[in-house]
């Protein structure tokens, strides 16, 4: 596979506690595609995704060891600025969590913690460009005052990448970020993906072999906190290369 990776990690450790949840995890996700970590539950998967913008700091006990390096820098290094991390970095959950506040003031939540763009016109364009990005700025431009909360479900995980572009991130994670919504929904999100892969890198978390094989370029296969194999999506599940790999994209466990 010969491109230049967004991110690597070199000899990824992670111990929560004594607890060993990342083993030697060595990968390099290329950027500009989409790339699905696929895997039994608690085999590592949201932990890998945490590490990428640096969240696992969030939970205590953690210890990590090794290199996370993006665009050739490593962020685990002490100099690391966290804040500009997250901004690069984006992510978003399995539950979209709107804040209990208007749609624009979720839009502006961010832009305010990271001090960017104060005037209000200012402002207005970019939430303008952030709905317009996911597709709900004609849904949504005369209802920017009514809560996020009265938005459904698949808005609301539409609104939270909003909040996520807004920043201009070249990273988005996603952890599971279909699994609250019906299968219309989902297959809505996967094609925002799919338009969202031209500018940023994506990582998706996924429990769904079907939106892997569907959405994905690259898939990434966890077993155990291991990385047990990584490649193209359609050799991973044509011709994996792993005994574990086949077993787990057959149905044979997980
Ligand atoms: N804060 C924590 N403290 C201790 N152990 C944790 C913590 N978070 C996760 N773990 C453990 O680490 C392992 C990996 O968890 P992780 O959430 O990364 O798995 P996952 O692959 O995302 O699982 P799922 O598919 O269920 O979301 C699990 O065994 C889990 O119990
Ligand atoms: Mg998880």
């Amino acid at each position: 596979m010969e491109f230049a990776p967004k991110i690597e990690t070199v000899g990824l450790n992670l111990h929560y506690g004594d607890f060993h949840a990342l083993q030697d995890v060595n990968i390099k996700i290329p950027a500009q595609n989409i790339t699905a970590m696929i895997g039994p539950s608690g085999c590592g998967k949201s932990t890998l995704l945490r590490c990428f913008n640096r969240m696992n700091d969030l939970i205590e006990h953690t210890r990590v060891e090794g290199g996370i390096i993006i665009d050739e820098h490593d962020i685990l290094k002490p100099e690391a600025d966290l804040i500009s991390i997250r901004r690069k970095v984006g992510m978003v959950f399995q539950r979209p969590n709107v804040f209990d506040l208007s749609i624009y003031n979720n839009l502006r939540f961010g832009l305010r913690i990271h001090r960017m763009l104060n005037k209000r016109d200012e402002v207005m364009e970019a939430i303008e460009h952030g709905l317009e990005h996911v597709g709900l700025w004609q849904e949504l431009k005369d209802k920017l005052k009514k809560s996020a909360l009265t938005l459904t479900l698949e808005q609301q995980q539409r609104l939270c990448i909003a909040r996520v572009l807004i920043l201009k991130p070249e990273i988005i994670l996603l952890d599971e970020p279909c699994s609250a919504l019906d299968p219309v929904s989902t297959l809505k999100i996967e094609d925002l993906l799919r338009v969202l892969k031209h500018e940023y890198t994506l990582v998706i978390v996924t429990h769904n072999m079907q939106q892997a094989a569907r959405v994905s370029d690259y898939t990434g296969f966890m077993y155990l906190g291991k990385l047990i194999e990584f490649g193209n999506t359609k050799q991973v599940f044509t011709n994996p290369m792993e005994k574990l790999t086949e077993n787990y994209i057959s149905g044979r466990f997980g």
